[in-house]
């Protein structure tokens, strides 16, 4: 078994105004991504599944304990080791639309990505039609704006953005709540499939018992106490 991260005795705790008190949002969670696997998380609204996603993805700071990435403390990465772990774990939200901007043409949008991988011109051309391809649109789509396109559309876009970093890890938060069934059901299964060709790990956020139990080997509940492994296969 080989785990890409690991959450060592996480607290959580925002906040609040100065001299008001501080309200823990859960302490004590310890967890481990394995590679190419689903670790399905499932939590009451406001137990903080949002924020443990966040903090995965070195997006949110802990109050206290220690995020391991491939082994490594992240606050002890140099810039450049922090900006790779950056790439490497990615969070895919429930709406897509927030996450791409509108004044910008999907090509425009996945151009910008440039920065990142550092491709030349030509080469990133290839690689985001290659993974336009691989989430099942056509490049068509490029031109584009995400105000035109339904949210399925959309939420592939996402993903084909994220896949363009060659992510290890994605954390999938609600991905597919605000879809009508059948786009929900299809988008899933390109998931699974994206994760048997490059195994990916996914930490899979959601209410929807049935879903997360279709897409995780491992589901743990989250809750103020801390997390808790309750089904495994
Ligand atoms: N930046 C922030 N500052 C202060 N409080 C915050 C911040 N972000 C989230 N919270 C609070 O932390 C709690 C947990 O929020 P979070 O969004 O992580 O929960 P969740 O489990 O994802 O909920 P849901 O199931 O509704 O999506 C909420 O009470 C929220 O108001
Ligand atoms: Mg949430």
């Amino acid at each position: 078994m080989s785990s890409v991260l690991n959450l060592e005795q996480i607290n959580k705790t925002f906040v609040l105004k100065k001299n008001k008190p501080r309200l823990p949002l859960f302490t004590e969670v310890t967890l481990e991504i394995e590679k190419g696997k689903t670790l399905g998380i499932m939590g009451k609204s406001g137990a903080g599944k949002t924020t443990l996603g966040k903090i995965i993805s070195g997006l949110e700071p802990v109050t206290s304990g220690q995020v391991k990435f491939c082994g490594k403390n992240i606050r002890e990465l140099n810039p450049r080791e922090f900006r790779y772990f950056r790439s490497q774990v990615q969070m895919m939200f429930q709406d897509p639309e927030s996450a791409l901007n509108p004044k910008k043409t999907i090509s425009r949008i996945l151009n910008d990505l440039r920065i990142i991988t550092r491709l030349s011109p030509a080469d990133h051309r290839l690689l985001t039609e290659e993974t336009i391809l691989q989430v099942g649109l056509h490049s068509d789509l490029l031109h584009y704006f995400p105000w035109q396109l339904s949210g399925g559309i959309n939420q592939r876009v996402a993903l084909a953005r994220i896949l363009m970093l060659k992510p290890r890890v994605i954390v999938l938060d609600e991905p597919t709540s605000a879809l009508d069934l059948s786009t929900q059901a299809q988008i899933l299964q390109l998931l699974k499939n994206l994760q048997q060709e490059m195994l990916i790990s996914y930490v899979f956020i959601s209410h929807d018992e049935a879903v997360v139990h279709w897409m995780s080997h491992r589901i743990g509940q989250l809750a103020d106490q801390g997390f808790k492994i309750t089904s495994s296969i």
